[in-house]
């Protein structure tokens, strides 16, 4: 026989289950509930408005874009009740005047207070401007803007998976940390111990702090394109969406130190033109099911964004030295370093849709690209350029002539990238594309760093 404290104890817990049970999200009493029915909601005040016999408090939890409308009889209302505290609220739903679905609280519960004075940095019904707002990253997401675009990112992730799913490629986890520089620009974070007590237990001779571990120098993943044409050579069709990491100077509204890329690797591809194809077919894909599924999101972040005019047309080629021709008419010189950010913003607006750049210099691209049948001095490599970010994808077909990629080979340490020619060899071409580059053109949002939760890039690594 249970005594009669824990008797008190169990029946206690019992109703914690039954109310953790009970609660909805917004989005899907929004969705599913009617008028008449009981339901109950935790999430955030967004505002009050005190009236003469009851207040009306708009609750926003992080599921969708709308809030959901709360009338509170004054009675019910404490001290405790402010913009921005988290609340516990079960009622009834009925209809606004307006025709609009609201709770009639009966029950409210301040969960945590929100004591603005104390230096809470937002304030109700303002748009904050996103420099602002960046300050608090570990308060991002209880601005309306910034957790509709976290739903986007959610959603577009989603759409990234339903896609290669549907398209026979396999989901390949490639590792984040690597021997390798994929691209070879030397942008690497170095990865060693920090305990000074295990570089003392595993120091050999030969080696130093940076070898002690792994005994080869180890970085941050650039890119996972090589681990993944592995993978390519023996299972067809992959892709992967990870981390990726660069050490890069640049503090640009285009560049993060740790983005996401979505790479996709294409077994038995010989042609450009299949690549292209690809990544077209992918592109307008996600913006159209993103569009669909978070118009209200979309909405919220710029009222003026439009489906893009290019969803229903074809995206454009045009080959290095024809694009360097027609910026070179309109006065903007390409210099050996290549096609800069105005001139790829340029050709974007020459064109009104998105284009492809193939055929690309040697000596511009990276060492597994591969050489061009037409022009031995040339890669079929591509760079997409879309408005507002410029380059939005990077890919190529892979070098599959084993003795050209091996005069080409940065370091014997690639001597197993060598050795997939080398048995069973198939031709192959991939590319990479930036998630938040996407989500920028997506949102239309001009900063990267507003993009994702917790934005890296030179000084800045907080939290
Ligand atoms: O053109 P990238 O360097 O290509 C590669 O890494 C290839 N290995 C990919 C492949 O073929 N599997 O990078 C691909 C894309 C760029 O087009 C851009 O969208 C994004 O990654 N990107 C960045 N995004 C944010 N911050 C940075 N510092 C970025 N660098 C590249
Ligand atoms: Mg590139």
């Amino acid at each position: 026989m249970l005594c009669k404290r824990a008797c008190i104890k169990l029946r206690k817990y019992l109703v914690l289950i039954q109310s953790h049970k009970k609660y909805s999200v917004i989005a899907s009493v929004l969705e599913k509930a009617n008028v008449g029915e009981l339901a109950e909601i935790k999430g955030w005040v967004k505002s009050l408005r005190i009236q003469k016999d009851h207040i009306f408090a708009d609750v926003n939890d992080g599921s969708c874009a709308q809030k959901l409308q709360i009338l509170i009889p004054k009675h019910l209302k404490t001290d405790a009740l402010t913009y921005g505290s988290s609340v516990h609220i079960a009622g009834k739903l009925s209809k606004s005047p307006r025709g609009q679905l609201e709770l009639l609280a009966e029950n409210v519960t301040v969960l945590g207070k929100c004591v603005v004075l104390d230096g809470y940095p937002f304030n109700p019904r303002t748009a904050h401007p996103p420099e602002y707002v960046r300050q608090y990253l570990h308060l991002r997401s209880r601005t309306n803007y910034f957790s509709a675009v976290l739903r986007v990112r959610n959603a577009l992730t989603k759409h990234i998976h339903d896609y290669f799913a549907s398209n026979n490629y396999m989901h390949i986890n490639t590792p984040i940390l690597t021997s390798n520089d994929c691209e070879g620009a030397g942008e690497v974070f170095k990865v060693q111990p920090e305990n000074d007590e295990t570089v003392k237990a595993m120091m050999q001779e030969g080696r130093n702090r940076d070898t002690v571990y792994f005994g080869t120098k180890t970085y941050l993943t650039v890119s996972g394109q090589l681990h993944l044409e592995a993978i390519c050579r023996g299972m067809g069709n992959v892709y992967t969406l990870g981390p990726t990491f660069r050490a890069e100077n640049s503090r640009s509204r285009l560049h993060l130190s740790e983005f996401y890329m979505l790479e996709a690797e294409i077994a038995f591809c010989d042609s450009i033109l299949k690549l292209q194809d690809a990544i077209e077919d992918l592109l307008k894909y996600l913006f159209l099911q993103t569009r669909n599924s978070n118009e209200s999101d979309l909405f919220l972040i710029d009222k003026n964004n439009k489906p893009p005019t290019w969803l229903q047309k074809e995206f454009i080629t045009l080959t290095y030295d024809e694009a360097r021709n027609i910026l070179g008419k309109k006065g903007l010189i390409v210099t050996e370093e290549g096609i800069n950010k105005e001139q790829e913003l340029a050709l974007v607006d020459y064109c009104q849709v998105p284009v492809f750049i193939t055929q690309w210099p040697k000596d511009m691209k990276s060492f597994y690209m591969k050489e061009s049948p037409l022009d031995d001095t040339k890669v079929d490599a591509l760079d997409l350029l879309a408005p507002i970010t410029g380059e939005i994808v990077g890919g190529s077909l892979r070098e599959d002539d084993y003795d050209k990629l091996k005069s080409k080979l940065p370091s014997e340490q690639l001597n197993w990238y060598l050795e997939l020619r080398k048995f069973g060899n198939i031709p192959t071409g991939g590319f990479g594309l930036g998630l938040e580059r996407i989500m920028q053109v997506l949102c239309n949002v001009s900063n990267i760093k507003d993009t994702l939760p917790f934005p890296r890039w030179p000084h800045n690594c907080d939290m």
